[in-house]
């Protein structure tokens, strides 16, 4: 469970995964699954550098993009207004009790690689945050290392290892299973031992 300053350290020298904004949610996006009309009011939950924040308000969305990352945050700002778009960044540790103002909800939320990084309590505290950010109708696109403890290899640098393990294959039900109608997408993996999900709230 990596803390803010060495998250800070890894956005300093150059952050692997921040690659630009990820193939799902530009689909979901481009095939209109995930509609600004309908679904106004996006968050992005860890949001990093901001190129999934970003993509989105770029596609229409008000977007709000929260991470605990002081440097992160920097360069998502300077990315954002270099492109010229308007996005609220709030900078939060997402396992506390309050991480964002009361009240605040979302129509889509996007989770790539936050909630897998914590802690099994702070797994089931950012689910029940999520929870509350969303009405009847939202949809949560949740991407995830994945995959049974037993099965990983020990150390990984691109996937879940027994130092990093991601969900178990029954977590994101446990987790979101009494809020989210859940479907699995067919996305390339690396090995099964990525997954990611689109989640209707009931
Ligand atoms: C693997 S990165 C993914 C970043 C971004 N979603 C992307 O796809 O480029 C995980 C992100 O979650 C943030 N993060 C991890 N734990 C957090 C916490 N407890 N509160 C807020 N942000 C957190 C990190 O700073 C990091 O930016």
């Amino acid at each position: 469970v990596p803390g803010a300053r060495f998250y800070d350290w890894i956005y300093r020298i150059g952050a692997p995964w921040d690659t630009g904004p990820r193939g799902e949610l530009v689909a979901l996006i481009q095939d209109g699954t995930l509609d600004p009309k309908t679904h106004p009011k996006a968050l992005d939950i860890g949001c990093g550098a901001g190129a999934n924040t970003i993509h989105m308000a770029k596609a229409g969305f008000q977007t709000t993009g929260v991470d605990f990352s002081t440097k992160a945050l920097k360069i998502a700002k300077r990315r954002a207004e270099a492109e010229g778009v308007d996005v609220t960044f709030v900078q939060a540790d997402l396992t506390t009790p309050a991480p964002l103002a009361k009240d605040s909800h979302f129509d889509v939320l996007v989770d790539y690689g936050t909630l897998d990084d914590l802690k099994p309590e702070g797994r089931r505290r950012l689910a029940q945050h999520v929870k509350t950010w969303s009405r009847p109708g939202a949809l949560l696109l949740f991407w995830c290392f994945y995959g049974r403890y037993e099965d990983l290899p020990r150390i990984s640098l691109i996937g879940p290892s027994k130092l990093g393990p991601g969900l178990e294959p029954e977590e994101p039900q446990a987790l979101f299973g009494d809020a989210f109608e859940i479907r699995r997408l067919d996305t390339p993996g690396h090995r099964g031992r990525w997954a990611c999900f689109l989640m209707t709230r009931r």
